[in-house]
């Protein structure tokens, strides 16, 4: 094998629409996941090695064994209510895991990393839309441990003359156009496919979490952005450091467009054309009621051009997967 570029957690749900999404742009991957969360069947044969990035030796053997012309760094735990009740287990994999992966980088001279990053580190924001220059307090410990990642990417950029892009995302969302890859968490948590469940009665109803936040229906607004123009948006990131950009920089995934919890409900009844049961349930703690940010300067600076994130289309995708994979990927 050549020159490939490694991506952490790449059997997951934004990595494995990133892993194909690279494909087609003519790059080599190679995936490392220790599966805890991703799914074998989502890499679609593309090769792999199992191991986790608190290992340092395997890490240290990897890029021994493989000339790594680039990283794109998923692995991480990511949901909001297990890091409030765990937050040693997010230090340890997100933090730690980050740590090590930078310094197996430096030890092996690889300079170019794209990192996964969250609208989690701005906490609950003074203004909408949030640009990359809003100040960065999270809320949660999920919030706090990927804010720490990128400090310590800005300090190793710096000190090493890396490139990084972290890409701080909005609410990934959707399935693979062409119906290849979809979302599977186990336990799915994520508004989009519960709603889905629901309608297709694999759940008797799902529970909207508040409506008395001040927005104009009173439930929460997201910026749903459709996974596979967020893949793409890696492809851009890694493209320009391959192309010599080095430092820190930090762009949003967003699409400056929110959508509430009932506007998503909705649409999944227009797309689906099946009723959605829900019922009307207390606030979940931690949830800012607006949270959508501009892409102006990844539009402007990486020519990040979205595809598929309107609402409708992100559902039409993803009842399109969890119709064709009513059992996910089927390997629990
Ligand atoms: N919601 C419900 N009912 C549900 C699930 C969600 O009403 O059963 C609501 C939530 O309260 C929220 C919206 O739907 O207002 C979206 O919730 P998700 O759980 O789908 O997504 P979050 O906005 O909580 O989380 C996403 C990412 C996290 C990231 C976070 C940043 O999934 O990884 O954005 O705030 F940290």
């Amino acid at each position: 094998m050549g020159e490939v570029i490694l991506v952490s957690g790449g059997a997951g749900y934004i990595g494995s629409h990133t892993v194909l999404a690279l494909q087609e742009a003519g790059h080599e991957v190679l995936v490392l996941d220790d599966f805890s969360e991703g799914h074998l069947a989502a890499l679609r044969g593309t090769p792999y090695v199992r191991g986790s990035l608190l290992d340092r030796q395997f890490l240290k053997d990897v890029f021994a064994r493989h000339q790594v012309a680039g990283i794109v760094h998923f692995a991480a735990r990511c949901y909001v209510g297990e890091s409030v009740e765990r937050p040693g287990r997010y230090y340890e994999n997100n933090v730690v895991g980050t740590l090590n992966l930078l310094d197996a980088m430096v030890a092996a001279g690889t300079k170019r990393l794209v990192f996964s990053s969250t609208c989690a580190t701005y906490g609950e924001p003074a203004q909408i839309p949030i640009t990359e220059d809003a100040p960065q307090l999270p809320v949660n410990p999920y919030g706090n441990t990927k804010l720490v990642c990128e400090l310590m990417q800005r300090d190793f950029a710096t000190a090493h003359k890396m490139g990084v892009v972290a890409l701080r995302y909005f609410n990934a969302a959707g399935a693979d156009p062409q119906g290849r890859l979809g979302e599977d968490h186990r336990p799915e948590t994520h508004l989009i496919p519960l709603v889905l469940a629901a309608a297709a009665g694999r759940l008797p109803q799902i529970k909207v979490f508040g409506d008395d936040y001040p927005t104009p229906d009173g439930t929460c607004i997201r910026d749903y952005v459709h996974v596979t123009d967020l893949a793409q948006a890696h492809v851009l990131a890694l493209q320009s450091l391959l192309d010599g950009a080095i430092g820190f920089r930090a762009f949003n995934l967003g699409n400056a467009n929110g959508t509430s919890v009932r506007e998503v409900i909705a649409a999944a009844e227009r797309v689906t054309g099946k009723k959605v049961p829900h019922i009307v349930t207390a606030r979940r703690a931690g949830d800012p009621p607006v949270l959508v940010g501009t892409p102006a300067r990844i539009q402007q600076e990486l020519g990040w051009n979205p595809q598929h994130s309107d609402i409708d289309t992100i559902v039409a995708t993803a009842w399109q997967w969890h119709s064709q994979h009513p059992e996910g990927y089927g390997d629990s």
